[in-house]
């Protein structure tokens, strides 16, 4: 889906510049070119930006415990 039609920007080269390390909208406006003329795509940019990188954060936190948990899951008792 196009984000940004006076660039021609869709949401997944956002996404995939998100993934490189664009995380924040002037580094996506650098790098893409995007919200340089009419700015009606910041809104729906920042959308994405905002969920990638919750997504991004939860990937990370997920990874960090499974790579710190070292004890093993405690079992339930039978009631
Ligand atoms: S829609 Fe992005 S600058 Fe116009």
């Amino acid at each position: 889906m196009y984000v940004c039609v006076c660039a021609g920007i869709t949401d997944q080269q956002i996404r995939d510049a998100i993934a490189s390390g664009d995380h924040n909208l002037r580094a996506l406006r650098d790098s893409l070119g995007i919200a340089h003329s009419c700015g009606m795509c910041v809104k729906d940019t920042r959308q994405i930006l905002d969920e990638e990188l919750r997504l991004k954060a939860a990937a990370s936190l997920a990874t960090e415990l499974v790579v710190t948990r070292t004890e093993p899951m405690p079992q339930k008792q039978a009631a």
